[in-house]
């Protein structure tokens, strides 16, 4: 008798997480902005690539009105905004009507969301970002923050789970300091915000060791040969993370 096998199911790979350093997947979207190809659409441009659980829910409108508060600014720091959710166009629209019309939120009322909110009621995208955690909730994305720079790398990625609100103070923090470490070639340290000392490379040999040790690099105070600061000014930040 021929024994008949039923082939096996080929279990899904799980999809790899997109790590710091690796470069933004790309993908079209359609968004409350129309189409958009990332993060070729971006070039040139740091992006705050975000993901909330679901229109209509309160968290995440307070979270929207702050981004389209916060939108200018971060648009003078050249970062722009990009949303997610897995819930469809028509809702999107819905939402960010209800939102500009009818919603007070501390001292904000009749914000306008105008930066792209996409489209993702396939979850194709969200599960491409590692934004779906099953564990915490398997139809609605986590807060996640993906911070891209200009050449499409991710720089930063932040999660938060549905229940908590992302802090703007922190995600503005961290644009200026990914900028600053660029920009002059320096770290930031614990709580940085402009205006407070960053943190010089580590000597990488012997002698820049012993210079630093024996004071003689301008500006810079050592408490160890590995542990070097300069003072740099808020407007001396500013002005070099300038576009
Ligand atoms: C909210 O945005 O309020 C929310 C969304 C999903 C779960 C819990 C809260």
């Amino acid at each position: 008798m021929t024994e008949v096998t039923t082939p096996a199911t080929p279990t899904p790979m799980p999809m790899p997480m997109p790590r710091i350093g690796d470069p933004a997947p790309a993908f079209t979207a359609s968004t409350t902005q129309g189409e958009i190809n990332f993060p070729e659409d971006y070039r040139g441009s740091w992006v705050i690539f975000f993901s909330h659980p679901a229109d209509f829910t309160p968290v995440c409108t307070t979270e929207f009105m702050t981004f389209a508060r916060l939108q200018d600014d971060f648009a003078r720091l050249n970062t722009k905004l990009v949303g997610l959710s897995v819930d469809g166009l028509y809702s999107h629209i819905a939402w960010l009507r209800t939102i500009q019309e009818k919603i007070t939120f501390r001292d904000m009322k009749n914000m306008e969301v105008t930066f792209p909110l996409i489209d993702d009621i396939s979850m194709e995208v969200a599960k491409k970002y590692g934004m779906i955690m099953p564990g915490e909730d398997s139809t609605k994305a986590v807060r996640a923050v993906f911070v891209v720079d200009p050449e499409g790398r991710i720089r930063t990625i932040i999660y938060y789970p549905l229940s908590l609100g992302r802090n703007f103070a922190e995600l503005r923090r961290v644009v200026i300091a990914l900028q600053t470490a660029d920009a002059l070639d320096v770290a930031t340290p614990a709580d940085w915000v402009p205006g407070e000392p960053v943190i010089v490379p580590p000597a990488g040999s012997c002698g820049t060791a012993k210079d630093r040790m024996a004071g003689t690099d301008e500006g810079v105070e050592c408490e160890d040969w590995f542990f070097c600061t300069k003072q740099v000014s808020e407007a001396e930040v500013m002005s070099a993370i300038a576009r």
